[in-house]
């Protein structure tokens, strides 16, 4: 499955002129962590998440056919219709990287203007979202320059590009469950794109996520530096066996509607992140005390109630509450009266499980 030969064109498309085309992608939750990466986003085990629905980056990207193929790239950037230079370092070295895969892009001047739904410092990443949309609104030219190309290998080719910008982004084109990794467990799984995990209960396919924004600010430890204090970690190894265990138990937890399960392997998957953090040299800490005033709240009101509420992380400070449809008026009165006040400001985004890219 690791080919990557199989993304790169091998034959004469149709000459494109000037196209232009809007992509929507949503930002995405992870249930089992991706945390430890090789060379060019090969992660060092499966990871699984929920897509979101509201929390989005759409993008509209102009192409400009060039008279003469450069040897470099040429693009410009916008933000909400401004321009932003000192975004264009990241995309341009997103584009390096897929040149081998898309070398029709060459030919072209790319206008990227892009906007977040979610405000710009909420503390939320949007690189996944960000990528994703990128690269559907290059596989979108794709399209129009070999038509043949089916749908299904449109999105797998889109996941494979999105990938290869944060790899997180893999999992942000379909939904509602997407796995990115191989695992023995899931024959079509792979380290180079998502997929989607069909086979989960209903129950999942519509679950709430409140994000509470304890942090808006930039996070002090970027996820790269993260990323890469996972080598010489001394837990790395048990790390990434205890995520492969944990995506196998995961798959039967999904299949059987066994929410007990679920919300004790999701706030465990949560934890285990974190712990890589507080014992990575340097160690650090991206939880802030009102990240843990909620976990002991969350964990109290579902002993105290039965109702399942539980809670996950990113890798920041903010906190993901996640919660089954049904039981969403209950607990959207609780998180109103009771966790507001951890947010900073009083900041809460309000998202639920969604379905992947949009063409607008
Ligand atoms: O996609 P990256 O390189 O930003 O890494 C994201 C890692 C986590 O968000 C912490 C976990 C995950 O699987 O999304």
């Amino acid at each position: 499955m690791n080919d990557n030969a199989q993304f790169v064109p091998t034959t004469e498309g149709n000459e494109i002129p000037s196209f232009q085309t809007t992509w929507s992608a949503p930002s995405n939750i992870a249930l089992v962590k991706y945390w430890g990466k090789k060379e060019l986003q090969i992660p060092c085990n499966p990871s699984v998440s929920f897509t979101l629905d509201q929390c989005r980056t759409t993008t509209s990207v102009r192409f400009e056919r060039l008279k003469d193929n450069l040897d470099h790239l040429s693009l410009a950037l916008q933000y909400d219709g401004k321009p932003v230079p000192s975004f264009e370092p990241k995309v341009k070295t997103f584009i390096d990287r897929i040149l081998p895969y898309a070398p029709y892009l060459k030919e072209y001047h790319l206008l990227i203007d892009t906007i977040n739904s979610f405000p710009h410092s909420s503390g939320i990443a949007s690189s996944a979202s960000a990528m994703s949309a990128l690269a559907a609104a290059i596989m979108d030219l794709e399209k129009q320059i070999y038509p043949s190309l089916t749908a299904e290998d449109q999105i797998k080719k889109c996941s494979f590009l999105a990938r290869l910008g944060s790899g997180s982004s893999a999992r942000s084109v379909e939904g509602p469950l997407v796995l990115w990794g191989e695992h023995t467990a899931t024959p079509d799984s792979s380290d180079l794109f998502g997929v989607r995990l069909t086979k989960a209960a209903d129950v999942f396919k519509t679950y709430h996520d409140t994000i509470l924004l304890v942090d808006k600010g930039q996070k002090e430890v970027s996820s790269t530096i993260g990323h890469n204090l996972m080598h010489n970690h001394p837990f790395a190894e048990n790390r990434f066996t205890q995520a492969k265990a944990h995506y196998q138990a995961l798959l039967t937890i999904l299949e059987m509607g066994d929410m007990d399960g679920f919300n004790d392997l999701v706030e465990r998957e949560a934890l285990s992140l974190h712990a890589m953090m507080l014992t990575s040299s340097p160690s650090y800490i991206l939880m802030h005390p009102n990240t843990i005033q909620i976990i002991q709240e969350v964990r109290r009101y579902r002993k105290t109630t039965g109702l399942n509420l539980t809670f996950t992380l990113d890798a920041g400070a903010n906190v993901h509450l996640l919660y089954p449809a049904h039981e969403a008026e209950k607990i959207d009165q609780f998180i109103a009266s009771d966790m507001r006040k951890y947010c900073q400001d009083n900041e809460l985004i309000y998202d639920r499980v969604g379905t992947g890219l949009k063409k607008v």
